[in-house]
């Protein structure tokens, strides 16, 4: 084989140096080819004239060896006629990769020409010199404004000139009765012909493309008169012309190649022409990348569809609601949980402003209205007993008073309710008693407290519409607005709780010194039991302790000690100690209080005033009945076990109760 191109080049030679000037070659394939190459052209062991390899912004050029004569010795231009085979392998082809040229050029030094869109023809300085004196056919990837290219994958003929002549896209006319266009992709990877014909005597200048192995098609891409005689010279080099970019290396191939000068280049024969690597950078690279690429795009876009919907079912998760038919006349109550969530910045621990026996208490502001409100989230399984309770809560809605603190609204999530009340910026009376980093409250400020929680208490039993238990009277629920006036607030939550599970009734007895023995024992709220929590709230204030205390390993009921000094004719000596007597009306508000406290606390609910009786001693309308202790004297422990309670929850109620006084 190698013997036969030996002597094939030594006639090629021979016949240079007979006549001169050469007229014709045909290369199919470049094996053993001298060809002038610079930059990173080279040829590869297989015979391929690879144009450029993997390196960044490079040109590489390949002439054939000696000039061709294109003029006659009377100045005439000759007609000429070149065909070719190549192939533009880019690894990615769905990235832009570099075009090639084929070109007819006085010099073979281009060394000074541009590489990427510039093709390695030219620069900025001599792009459209008329002394370039070359004519190119580009085959041009990328589109290039500057040189009002008009796309990205045409075929054009430059004429010292990077701005084409003329251009088409690349592609082919069929050539059937339709002659329909068909395009040709320039970086598919796949080999194709190119066909350039120039008629020296109309100077017309032809190019036609096809797939590779089609025969030249009858009409071609382009036909342009041009006139290349003050182009070329009498000699010049014929060859071609590639660049690399900055991001895309494809690979330019140049399979076959012939020439003729004054005729029609002799056809190729693809039986000889050598095959483009398969990998990695066959003909199959591209399609191999593609049946790739595909499962990834997909895979992506699966990733993307799935991250939205867990995004938006987080979200409708985080902000679910439950929302019933019968909940449709609350619309004007009902707060969506996004606002509150917004509200409450997510619910943050730097919102949180107090816990209690049903839950966390957050600080918030409306969204929408600005409003400072407090938010409570009680922990509750919807069940029965929530439609009366949300009832209950719209009505409770609706009451206005100076000293209950207004319920706004409320939302429903699955095992939660949320409540929203006005913001009462000093928090709860509890605070003000036990915590002693809040100012002390004096007698005067206590006495108004107690008698705005009963005035509160008597519009709730006796002054509204309806008669409303409030079930859950205790410092820690009478809240103090901005001026230290007192706000009942949670109203009716002890009930919500009963219908849940055992340890939220629990929680319930958790309030033990408040709660009347025959609420304990029966269940069920009256405004009797009111009383006697009202009771133990009135003696909380005026003593400065908890009704349930623990001294010496044993529970003391306030109510009890309190008797106890009655009897002995000290009961001021029970109040908060830090109460002075200084001030004529104190001491005997102060042992009245203590008076009506114990009498609001008696065991038998009908011997406990009524709130109305209750508010006509605070007033000193009516002076409290000349009691003798005596016959106050019980025990509430031992009442509440003649009451029926079993040892199992006394057990309860005292670890309950030593529980809340530890969290506290
Ligand atoms: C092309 O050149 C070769 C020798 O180099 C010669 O044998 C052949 O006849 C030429 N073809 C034409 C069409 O002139
Ligand atoms: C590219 O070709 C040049 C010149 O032939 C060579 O020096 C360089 O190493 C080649 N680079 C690669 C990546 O093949
Ligand atoms: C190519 O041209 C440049 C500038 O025109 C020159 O510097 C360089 O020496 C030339 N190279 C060759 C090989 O002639
Ligand atoms: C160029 O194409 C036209 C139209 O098909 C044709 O008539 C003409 O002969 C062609 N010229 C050359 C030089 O091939």
């Amino acid at each position: 084989m190698s013997s036969i191109l030996t002597l094939f080049y030594f006639f090629l030679f021979l016949k240079i140096a007979t006549c001169g000037a050469q007229k014709n070659f045909t290369l199919n394939g470049f094996r053993g080819a001298k060809l002038d190459l610079d930059g990173i052209a080279s040829i590869t062991p297989e015979g391929l004239l690879l144009l450029t390899n993997a390196t960044r912004l490079k040109t590489g050029h390949a002439f054939y060896p000696a000039p061709l004569r294109f003029k006659s010795p009377a100045g005439k231009t000759f007609s000429f006629s070149t065909t070719f085979v190549f192939a533009i392998v880019s690894e990615y082809s769905f990235i832009t990769s570099n075009g090639m040229a084929f070109l007819i050029s006085s010099t073979v030094n281009l060394s000074t020409a541009f590489p990427s869109q510039f093709i390695g023809l030219f620069n900025l300085e001599n792009n459209c010199d008329a002394a370039n004196h070359v004519l190119a056919i580009e085959l041009d990837t990328i589109q290039t404004p500057m040189f009002a290219d008009i796309n990205d994958n045409h075929v054009g003929i430059d004429v010292n000139c990077l701005k084409s002549v003329d251009s088409r896209p690349a592609g082919y006319f069929s050539g059937s009765a339709t002659d329909q266009f068909e395009s040709l992709n320039l970086h598919s990877g796949e080999p194709m012909q190119v066909w350039v014909d120039y008629a020296g005597g109309d100077m017309q200048l032809n190019v036609t493309m096809s797939p590779a192995k089609m025969p030249k098609p009858s009409r071609p891409l382009l036909s342009v008169k041009v006139d290349l005689s003050s182009v070329v010279y009498d000699q010049m080099y014929v060859g071609f012309s590639s660049a690399t970019g900055s991001s895309n290396h494809p690979s330019h191939y140049v399979l076959g190649w012939s020439f003729m000068v004054n005729g029609e280049a002799e056809s190729l024969d693809y039986r000889k022409l050598p095959q483009l690597p398969r990998l990695p950078r066959s003909k199959r690279k591209p399609k191999h990348i593609v049946v790739w690429l595909l499962p990834v795009a997909i895979f992506t876009f699966v990733l993307m569809v799935a991250a939205t919907v867990i995004l938006v079912v987080r979200r409708r998760i985080k902000y679910a609601e439950v929302l019933e038919d019968w909940e449709q006349e609350y619309g004007p109550h009902r707060f969506s949980y996004k606002d509150l969530h917004r509200a409450t910045d997510g619910f943050k621990d730097k919102e949180l402003l107090g816990e209690g026996g049903f839950g966390r208490v957050y600080r918030g502001v409306l969204p929408a209205s600005n409003i400072e409100v407090a938010v409570k989230r009680v922990s509750h399984e919807s069940g029965q007993g929530m439609k009366e309770f949300v009832a209950e809560i719209v009505s409770i809605g609706k009451l206005r008073h100076r000293n209950v603190a207004q319920l706004l609204g409320y939302c429903r999530r699955k095992g939660e309710l949320l409540l929203v009340y006005d913001y009462m910026p000093n928090g709860s009376l509890d605070r003000y008693l036990y915590d002693h980093t809040k100012p002390g409250l004096d007698w005067a400020r206590r006495f108004i407290i107690i008698k705005g929680v009963a005035s509160a208490l008597l519009y709730l039993h006796e002054e509204w519409e309806q008669v409303v238990v409030h079930r859950d009277i205790k410092a820690s629920n009478v809240l103090v607005d901005g001026e230290l006036n007192a706000k009942l607030g949670d109203f009716g939550l002890a009930r919500l709780c009963q219908h849940g599970t055992n340890l939220r009734t629990t929680r319930i007895i958790g309030t033990i010194g408040y709660l009347a023995p025959e609420f304990a024992r029966k269940g069920k709220a009256t405004t009797m039991s009111d009383v006697f929590a009202f009771g133990a709230f009135l003696l909380e204030v005026a003593c400065g302790r908890r009704p349930l205390g623990i001294e010496a390993g044993e529970q003391v009921f306030l109510v009890d000690w309190v008797l106890e000094n009655w009897k002995a004719g000290t009961v001021l000596a029970t109040r908060d100690q830090r109460l002075g007597l200084e001030e004529e009306p104190s001491a005997v508000e102060m042992e009245m209080v203590l008076k009506l406290g114990c009498l609001c606390s008696h065991p038998m609910p009908e011997a406990r005033p009524s709130m109305r009786q209750v508010m006509q001693f605070l007033d000193g309308d009516k002076t409290l009945p000349d009691l003798s202790p005596a016959c106050m004297s019980f025990s509430y422990p031992s009442l509440m076990q003649n009451d029926g309670y079993d040892d199992d929850t006394s057990i309860s109620v005292a670890t309950m109760s030593t529980s809340s006084l530890q969290a506290r």
